[in-house]
């Protein structure tokens, strides 16, 4: 399966889950919002009515290339980079972080580090906000997964 079909199929059962728990977030305070690992873009519909302009970082090219439509019709800016060197070009703040199911040891083998470089990423009385599936079991950071189990109900 390609990211992009694991990524349609993951938006056909999970659309409704990431809105809800978008839509419990306050509004995100100037100069705006940060998609870590997009993916498709399946949060952008609940992130814009959160506030914006909304910015959204993805490390994999089809992915970007496949989103960009949803992007145009909602004004996201869409970014084909990793994030941490997205942060490192400069000092850019965000009302409102948003990491949707990708802080996961696979993608950052050090979680603390990335937690940490979101954090001061934001503007005073900003918010990182954290959506997973907890596919992972606790403390098996750098372990292969290798449980079946559904990630999410
Ligand atoms: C499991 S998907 C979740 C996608 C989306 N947030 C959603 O909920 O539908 C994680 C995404 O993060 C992207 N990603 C992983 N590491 C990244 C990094 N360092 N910077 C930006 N994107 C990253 C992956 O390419 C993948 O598309």
């Amino acid at each position: 399966m390609s990211p992009r079909d694991w990524h349609e199929a993951w938006g056909a059962v999970a659309e409704d889950a990431l809105a809800r728990a978008v839509s419990t977030l306050p509004p995100a305070p100037a100069p705006g919002i940060l998609d870590v690992g997009a993916g498709l873009g399946m949060a952008w519909p609940a992130l814009a009515a959160r506030g914006g302009p909304i910015t959204a970082i993805e490390t994999d090219a089809d992915l970007v290339a496949a989103s960009r439509p949803r992007a145009a019709s909602l004004g996201v800016e869409v970014h084909h980079a990793d994030v941490r060197s997205w942060l490192d070009r400069g000092d850019a703040r965000y009302g409102l972080i948003w990491a949707g199911d990708v802080l996961w040891c696979n993608y950052f083998p050090d979680p603390q580090a990335i937690v940490h470089r979101l954090m001061q990423s934001l503007v005073p009385g900003g918010r990182l906000a954290v959506f997973t599936g907890n596919c992972m079991p606790a403390g098996s950071c750098g372990a292969t997964p290798t449980s079946s189990a559904p990630c999410f109900e």
